[in-house]
């Protein structure tokens, strides 16, 4: 495939795994993968970069003739409330260099990630429409949606190519995720294999909508690919897999570890999850670029775990 990317915030939850599955699909010489600094080998050329630092973005992708950019550089929203400016300065700064790059025509295509954050109190809860009301009430839902309308008004005022998708909690193996709402559905893996029992900073009834991320992966390539006529939406897909609360998932989990137990002790994360969505309607995205998840709960769970075991050599 004739394309050259960088991936900006590589070595974290989605840029490691997106790193590799791209490496795989383009061949090493058309990836580059950069973050603030390498925690984990790349497979392709690792390149150190601070994404707030506007000249060595530029300079990077001159260097390497890029086309495509994925940012995925990010403050989540847990983190995001304890520092509210910096979450802020990074989320949006990282953002309008990387969109200015695409007006100036120095990249053709950009990817961003939104996020079911967007959404807050005042949006329906279950099967949360494509288009409806989005007043999120998290620093880090409002950068995503603020950052959706910038794409969207960069599309229209200079016809740049941004694709973005409203990822629901991302589930991995790989790289842990760092500093968000969702993160219990991947530390409730580690703690049910390591110690058999969990302290959930969610109570057990607090449903959200979840993807394992090998879905999550497919979906932004084949967005990022997709024929831009069939991108009518510039700023942020709807997409879904599943949803579970808690303690259907600690039930899943038992099926595999029949001893496992789970305690709740919710803390501030519970206010954000209570105004996010329980489940997403994303048909919008089914129907303009074809998006359709593989990966149900219990399959989910069974791969996890397995490689986990392999991982802890268990
Ligand atoms: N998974 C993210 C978080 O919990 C939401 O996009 O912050």
């Amino acid at each position: 495939m004739d394309t050259k990317v960088l991936i900006i915030g590589s070595q974290g939850q989605i840029g490691t795994e997106l790193t590799a599955y791209l490496t795989a699909r383009y061949g090493a010489a058309n990836v580059i993968e950069s973050d603030i600094q390498q925690k984990n080998p790349s497979p392709c050329t690792f390149v150190a970069l601070d994404a707030t630092d506007k000249n060595a973005v530029y300079e990077l992708v001159k260097k390497e003739n890029i086309d495509t950019v994925y940012l995925l550089a990010a403050m989540l929203s847990a983190t995001g409330e304890k520092f509210p400016d910096k979450a802020w300065a990074l989320n949006m700064n990282t953002l309008f260099i990387c969109l200015d790059l695409a007006k100036e025509k120095h990249i053709k295509k950009l990817y961003w990630p939104s996020s079911i954050a967007v959404f807050g109190p005042t949006t329906p809860r279950v099967l949360t429409p494509q288009f409806t009301v989005c007043e999120p009430t998290t620093v880090y839902g409002i950068s995503k949606q603020a950052g959706e309308r910038w794409c969207e008004w960069y599309h229209n005022k200079f016809g740049v190519d941004v694709r973005s998708i409203r990822y629901p909690g991302l589930i991995s193996y790989t790289a842990p995720p760092g500093g968000g709402t969702t993160d219990y559905a991947v530390d409730i893996f580690h703690k049910a294999l390591q110690q058999g029992s969990y302290e959930c900073f969610l109570g057990p009834q607090t449903e959200l909508p979840m993807m394992y991320m090998p879905d999550a992966i497919r979906a932004t390539v084949e967005l990022t690919e997709a024929e831009a006529d069939k991108v009518k939406i510039r700023s942020g897909y709807n997409l879904a897999a599943f949803s579970f609360t808690p303690e259907q998932l600690a039930a899943e989990i038992r099926k595999h570890i029949p001893t496992f137990e789970i305690q709740y002790k919710p803390d501030f994360r519970q206010q954000i999850a209570d105004n996010w969505p329980a489940s997403i309607d994303d048909s919008v995205a089914r129907e303009h670029w074809g998006w359709k998840p593989e990966y149900s709960l219990p399959q989910m769970c069974s791969d996890m775990i397995l490689h986990l075991q392999e991982q802890y050599a268990l």
